[in-house]
C-alpha cells in the first residue's frame, strides 16, 4: 500500500522557506518603497517635461483627466504608464497638434499601423466618439507638453556629460562624426530654445520636474 501522506522531504521544506523568505521580502520591499515615495519631497524620478497652457490647452486638460485618459496614459505625472506610447509628457514634441488630433478622431486611420485600443470597437474607441471641440482642446493640450533635454522624446541628450558616452563615442563612432560632417541637434538654435524650458508669457506654465 501506498501512504497518502508522505512526509514533507528536506528539499521541499528548504523551497516553502526559500519562497516565503522572497515573499515576504517583496512586501517588505514594496512597503518601504510606497513609504518612501510618500515622504519624498522631490519627485522620485526626474520629470522632463515643461509646458505653457493657453486657455484651450487648460480645458482640454481638464477634459483629459476627467475623461479617463489616465486609465491608461499618464500626463503631468499623473496616471498609468503601461506600456510604449503610454506616457504623453513630452507628445508635443514629437507630434504636431494637428497629428494629436487626427490621431484621436481617426486613429486606424492615423497611425500607421492596427491600434490596440484606440481603434472602432476597442477599449479606447470612446476617445473618436468625443465631440471635436473636445478633442481639439485636447489637442492643444498635449501639444503644449513640451519635451526637455533627457527626455526620451527629446531630440537632445541630458545635458550632463557621460564620460562612459563620450569614452563610447570616441572609440565608435564613425570618423564621420568626428570631423562635424553630420548636422548636431545642440547647435539648432531653434531646437535648444524650445528645450530649454523657458517661457515668458503670462499664461500658466511650468516645469514639473526634479531634475533641475
Ligand atoms: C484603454 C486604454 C486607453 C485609454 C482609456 C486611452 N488610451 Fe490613448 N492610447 C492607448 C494605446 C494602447 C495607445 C497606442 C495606440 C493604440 O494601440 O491604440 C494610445 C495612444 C494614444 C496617443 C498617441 C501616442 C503616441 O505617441 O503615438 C494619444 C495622443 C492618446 N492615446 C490620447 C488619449 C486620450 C486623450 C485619451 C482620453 C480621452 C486616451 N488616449 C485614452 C490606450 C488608451
Amino acid at each position: 500500500m501506498v501512504k497518502n501522506k508522505a512526509p514533507i522531504k528536506l528539499g521541499e521544506k528548504v523551497l516553502f522557506i526559500a519562497v516565503g523568505i522572497f515573499f515576504v521580502m517583496a512586501v517588505l520591499g514594496f512597503g518601504a518603497l510606497e513609504y518612501a515615495r510618500h515622504h519624498m519631497h522631490k519627485p522620485m524620478f526626474p520629470v522632463t517635461v515643461h509646458y505653457t497652457f493657453s486657455a484651450e490647452a487648460k480645458r482640454g486638460m481638464d477634459f483629459f483627466f476627467r475623461g479617463n485618459c489616465t486609465d491608461c496614459h499618464r500626463a503631468l505625472n499623473s496616471g498609468t504608464n503601461m506600456g510604449p506610447n503610454m506616457d504623453l509628457d513630452g507628445i508635443g514634441t514629437k507630434h504636431s497638434e494637428a497629428w494629436l488630433y487626427n490621431f484621436m478622431r481617426m486613429p486606424e486611420r492615423n497611425y500607421g499601423y492596427e491600434t490596440l485600443d484606440h481603434g472602432v470597437g476597442k477599449a479606447a474607441s470612446y476617445v473618436a466618439l468625443m465631440k471635436p471641440k473636445k478633442l481639439h482642446a485636447i489637442a492643444a493640450f498635449l501639444s503644449a507638453l513640451k519635451a526637455m533635454s533627457g527626455s526620451p522624446v527629446s531630440p537632445l541628450p541630458p545635458s550632463e556629460r557621460s564620460p562612459f558616452v563620450d569614452s563610447m563615442v570616441k572609440k565608435f563612432a564613425p570618423k564621420s562624426w568626428k570631423n562635424g560632417s553630420f548636422k548636431d541637434m545642440r547647435r539648432d538654435k531653434r531646437v535648444a530654445d524650445e528645450h530649454s524650458g523657458t517661457s515668458s508669457s503670462g499664461q500658466t506654465s511650468g516645469k514639473r520636474g526634479g531634475a533641475q
